[in-house]
């Protein structure tokens, strides 16, 4: 790799790796914790392939002192990780669990000693258990307690976290657990998703107010999926509008009230037959429309959708699992089109101008709101090679080639303010198990011994010669 491939970023621009609690740290039953619905989900047959679960992952909790050592050979500046919530309200009634809230705030400590900004995601999928009990995300009682859970953790980390994200893709929490069902809690209800929609949103504005409450200076910041879909006919009416619903369910039902302050038109009018919307009450988008520091995106590829004819072979692929149910509410006559191109393991298109023109158009929907890119990475089939390293080339190009998408952007106007790849270790992929590799870090599960990817060599390499102008 030659000097001029390395792409250089404005000043300040922040390199960093993410992860997520339930997916890296294990110890499922230590210092208090209790069940997420991810443990149940995981543990029921059928839900994960081999029937993995997140009990021991990475054993992250037991090695952060190693992690952060290796964040800080990889010269990373920031570092995303999620709070579980389950170790900070373990019990019925709520009480915080001091165990939990100190785990966090030695690991903060940890970061902020190895030059490392915290970038903490207050919900990154692992709901307790007891919540879903009482409703999960389609109860109001979830979005208050959220909030309740908030306002503790900001009083206890507020004082050394970078930048707070309060959700993690809801769309994946209300769609994929609530209408297809392929993520924890597994619910299939169309109307369920909707309602879980609101009430993830609802949660983000009520955590965004409780946050600022208890640290007025806070940084507050919402990572979103948002979708880069595409019209297999540009001229057909018919995809089109597909695309137009798509984006209305997928982008515009998260960031229309939270930014806005309002669910978009089209989208009440599509979702007319599924839900009437009672379950939103008066105030509530006034509470969701909350002024925010950073928008997060995370981007791993594009698709491309068309209207199904009700007759040829459909195609479910649009980058999550095919389910019986689709995840997308409102009427099932979405197809999407295996474009030609590399995939990556997961069946993602390599698509880096996806990145750019989402980040440009983003810029361009909502400008004054700064864009982090908050995931982006690739999961390959790694091997460890008889010298000892992985060499992911496939993976090294991935990020190089979205390295230079994001830079792209930034030259055409966008205000991107870092990049945090995904992800630091290998770790449990959610309904994929520990099959699908993701980490700059591999993972030997059976001894929890690390070794730097050529992926991770190579993204110190671009750190480095950024840190040198
Ligand atoms: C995102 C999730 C993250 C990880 C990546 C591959 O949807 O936020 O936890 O699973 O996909």
């Amino acid at each position: 790799m030659s000097a001029h491939d390395v792409p250089i970023f404005p000043d300040g621009f922040l390199f960093g790796a993410a992860t997520a609690s339930y997916q890296i740290e294990g110890a499922v039953a230590e210092d208090g914790r209790t069940p997420s619905i991810w443990d149940t989900f995981s543990h029921t047959p059928g839900k994960t392939l081999r029937g993995d679960t997140g009990d021991v992952a990475a054993d992250h909790y037991h090695r952060v002192a190693e992690d952060v050592g290796l964040m800080q050979e990889l010269g990373l500046q920031a570092y995303r990780f999620s709070l579980a919530w389950p170790r900070i309200q373990p019990g019925e009634s709520g009480e915080f669990n001091q165990r939990g809230l100190d785990f966090y705030s030695r690991l903060v400590d940890r970061l902020l000693a190895a030059g490392v900004a915290p970038i903490a995601t207050l919900y990154h999928w692992d709901l307790p258990q007891r919540l879903e009990d009482t409703g999960g995300w389609t109860s109001r009682t979830t979005s208050e307690a959220f909030a309740t859970y908030a306002s503790r953790v900001a009083e206890v980390l507020g004082d050394r976290v970078h930048t707070w994200t309060t959700l993690n893709e809801p769309w994946c929490s209300a769609y994929l657990g609530y209408c297809s069902g392929v993520h924890a809690p597994g619910r299939q209800s169309q109307a369920e998703s909707l309602s879980a929609v609101h009430h993830l949103n609802l949660g983000h504005g009520l955590a965004v107010q409780a946050v600022r409450a208890v640290r007025p200076g806070a940084r507050m910041s919402i990572t979103h999926n948002l979708h880069v879909i595409r019209p297999a006919d540009p001229e057909s009416p018919e995809d089109l509008d597909v695309v137009r619903r798509l984006d209305a369910l997928g982008n515009r039902a998260f960031l229309g009230p939270e930014l806005d302050g309002a669910y978009p038109e089209d989208l009440l009018a599509d979702m007319a037959s599924v839900t009437d919307w009672s379950f939103a009450r008066d105030g509530d988008l006034e509470a969701i429309h909350q002024p925010i520091d950073v928008l997060g995106i995370n981007y791993y590829t594009t698709s491309l959708a068309r209207k199904w004819d009700g007759v040829s072979e459909r195609n479910q692929g649009d980058g999550h699992e095919v389910a019986a149910q689709p995840p997308w509410p409102g009427p099932d006559d979405v197809d999407f089109v295996l474009e030609p191109g590399p995939r990556t393991q997961m069946g993602w298109l390599v698509e880096p101008a996806g990145l750019t023109e989402l980040l440009v158009g983003t810029a361009r929907d909502y400008p004054g709101i700064p864009l982090m890119v908050t995931e982006n990475g690739a999961a390959y089939p790694d091997v460890v090679s008889p010298d000892g390293r992985v060499h992911d080339v496939d993976r090294t190009e991935y990020v190089r080639r979205h390295l230079a998408a994001v830079r792209d952007a930034i030259d055409a106007g966008a205000d991107v303010r870092g990049y945090l790849l995904w992800s630091l270790l290998d770790n449990f992929e959610w309904a994929f198990g520990y099959e699908r590799r993701f980490g700059i870090i591999y993972v030997d599960y059976a001894t929890q011994r690390r070794t730097v990817k050529d992926s991770g060599r190579f993204y110190a390499s671009v750190i480095r010669a950024n840190s040198r102008r």
